[in-house]
């Protein structure tokens, strides 16, 4: 088993529960320590019980991550495998996300390695599971921070530009924004239109209504919080406009109820997958229900945000 990609918090409880389940099935389970990278350079060892005692309520992963490069390559890939065959080790559990899911597919199809991946980003940028382990907590994080600079915005009566993480996708943004009343939400998969911030803020002006938020995700396509903040001020000079970056915090911390909860059935169905033989997916969750989505599918799509919620914000913001 590997963590690979950004951490997320809950990818602990999923680590646990892989260890625990496939021992009590009769599995020997090792470690990864700093995903692809770990593989290749032979960094493995044996988990037992008690070395995932304690961990349930600790954000980060006991096994490290890492963007590994050299997994790119084919040499790498197969050092990576002979590693695991020298071992004796023939199924690999990857917990990440989708950049993570897309190495598992070439090496399961260039060496047959069974993989099955356990859907752990704070982004949620995967199709086919309404959750991933780490995203609760990431908005919640999120909307906390949000919530203590409302009260300072109100205070000054001024205009703040929040950027939350989200590299492609608007989940975060979405979300968070919602949850704290943003006035507009500007997210990766839909053009940022500045006029229209614009004249959304002038008619509130116009109301009397001086604090407006604006949510950005960093992968938002203009150009990100200051660039907004830049456009905009072009168009009201005399608007007083903050930007704030909430970054790393958002990655960090101890995982949520629902995130630990997720994450243990994650782990749990992952060892399932293994005695029932359903090699190359990721465990994901729909309508509360477990679901096994090939790999390829989740790499090769991605879901869509829901529309309706966009006209949600602008509704309950006026
Ligand atoms: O894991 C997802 C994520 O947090 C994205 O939201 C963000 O763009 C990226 O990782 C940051 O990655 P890094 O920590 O490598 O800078």
């Amino acid at each position: 088993m590997l963590t690979s990609g950004g951490d997320s918090p809950g990818m602990n409880a999923a680590i646990r529960a892989v260890v625990r389940t496939g021992i009590y099935y009769g599995f020997e389970v090792h470690g990864i320590m700093r995903g692809y990278q770990g593989l290749i350079e032979d960094d493995i060892s044996k988990l037992d019980s008690r070395s995932v005692a304690n961990i349930i309520q600790r954000g980060g992963t006991v096994l490290k991550t890492a963007r590994c490069k050299e997994f790119f390559d084919y040499e790498g890939r197969k050092q990576g495998y002979q590693n695991l065959k020298k071992r004796g080790i023939n199924g690999l559990v990857i917990i990440g996300g989708d950049g993570s899911f897309r190495g598992a597919v070439q090496f399961s199809q260039e060496f047959n390695i069974p993989c099955v991946g356990i859907a752990g980003t704070i982004d949620k940028d995967i199709y086919g599971t309404d959750f991933t382990i780490g995203f609760d907590t990431a908005v919640n994080t999120a909307v906390e921070a949000i919530d203590k600079i409302r009260d300072t915005m109100d205070a000054h009566d001024r205009i703040f530009v929040i950027e939350v993480m989200g590299r492609d996708a608007g989940y975060i943004a979405l979300h968070s924004g919602i949850a704290t009343g943003a006035e507009n939400i500007l997210i990766p998969e839909r053009a940022t239109n500045i006029d229209s911030i614009v004249e959304s803020l002038r008619e509130t002006e116009k109301r009397k209504k001086l604090v407006n938020l604006i949510i950005v995700a960093e992968g938002e396509k203009f150009g990100g919080a200051y660039e907004v903040q830049r456009a905009i001020s072009e168009k009201m000079p005399d608007a007083e406009i903050r930007v704030c970056i909430l970054g790393h915090i958002q990655r960090g911390g101890a995982p949520s109820c629902l995130d630990r909860l997720i994450a243990s059935r994650m782990g749990y169905h992952a060892v399932e997958c293994f005695l029932e033989e359903r090699y190359n997916v990721f465990v994901g969750i729909l309508n509360n229900k477990m679901h096994y989505i090939p790999l390829e599918n989740a790499v090769k799509t991605k879901g869509k945000i829901n529309e309706e919620w966009l006209k949600i914000v602008k509704i309950l913001a006026s």
